[in-house]
């Protein structure tokens, strides 16, 4: 199987082509494609005649997504719709990344995790390019998946976000007295080498659709960075703020904790408990043994 990835610099995209290596593999980097531009990814797609296509190409940056708005829905909307076309000239697979920021607008505040039946309603501008982007996504390529997933850490964290929350947090620890950390935002942390390991499971199979892939339980971002540096060993106080004392510009959901229920349906949701993750990426960075 030929295997194309774009975003392969990415965070998660570097993972992916570490768990594809058995497949023949075409890692694109934004050198190798303008996802933005139809005739570039067609062209790209045309000369490699690739079975399957993996798009992670993204413009993450989620607070800058509501000042560049055209930017956003250029990649998340548009690059999706381009990717989705030249796949389906090729009959190729597509999966297409998103994310649990899909979610969250609803008037009223919700607590059970979503499941993939569940309709989206974005509430920021990066949630809204995403779903524009997974609609073009479902409508445009037939052999298509749509892999939703949330606060990625992964070793080469988001070239898009420079770095991770992880690695954020760690930094911070060291720099500052005390840390102030969102309490009122509860998502499910997810190593971006486990996503990887899962799509590249699923990819073989035909069983397409929309997939909740994120790690096992749920935290609010103070509750994970407590859990790294109880992990690091690190002794630096965190105070939980709400998200009113943390002014971004774009609007979070309070909760967008995802169901893998596509995946336990088919007896493939086998993802670890997030805190397992973290240990694993933590080792693996050699922060602890
Ligand atoms: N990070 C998270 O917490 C998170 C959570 C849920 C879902 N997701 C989704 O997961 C996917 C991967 O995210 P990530 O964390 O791996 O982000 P990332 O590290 O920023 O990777 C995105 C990749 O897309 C490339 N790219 C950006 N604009 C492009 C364009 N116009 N044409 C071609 N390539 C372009 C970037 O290259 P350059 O940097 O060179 O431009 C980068 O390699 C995205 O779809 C994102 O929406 C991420």
């Amino acid at each position: 199987m030929k295997v194309l990835v774009t975003g392969a610099n990415g965070q998660l995209g570097t993972d992916l082509c570490q768990s594809l290596q058995h497949f023949q593999l075409i890692p694109l980097t934004h050198s190798d494609i303008e996802i933005t531009n139809m005739n570039s990814v067609k062209q790209v797609f045309g000369k490699y005649k690739p079975d399957t296509i993996i798009n992670t190409a993204a413009y993450v940056r989620v607070d800058d997504c509501e000042t560049e708005q055209d930017k956003a829905f250029q990649v998340n909307a548009l690059g999706a719709r381009n990717a989705a076309v030249a796949a389906q000239e090729l009959g190729a697979k597509l999966i297409h990344i998103s994310t649990d920021y899909v979610f969250g607008g609803e008037a009223e505040p919700r607590t059970i995790p979503y499941t993939e039946f569940d309709t989206p309603v974005p509430i920021s501008i990066y949630g809204k390019s995403k779903l524009a982007g997974e609609d073009f996504v479902r409508h445009l390529c037939q052999k298509h998946f749509i892999i939703r997933s949330s606060g990625l850490f992964g070793a080469a964290g988001a070239s898009g976000k420079g770095g991770n929350f992880v690695e954020t947090i760690l930094k911070l620890a060291q720099e500052r007295h005390q840390l102030k950390v969102v309490n009122n935002q509860i998502f499910s942390p997810t190593y971006s080498k486990d996503l990887a390991t899962k799509i590249t499971q699923l990819i073989t199979t035909e069983y397409y659709g929309i997939f909740h892939i994120t790690n096992r339980g749920s935290c609010s971002w103070y509750e994970f960075a407590k859990e790294i540096l109880k992990q690091a060993g690190l002794k630096t106080p965190i105070i939980p703020i709400t998200s009113d004392q943390y002014l971004q510009k774009a609007k979070r959901p309070s909760f967008s904790v995802l169901d893998n229920y596509h995946l336990r349906l088919l007896g493939l949701d086998d993802m670890r408990p997030w805190q397992e993750a973290l240990k694993d990426y933590m080792i693996s960075k050699g922060y602890i043994k």
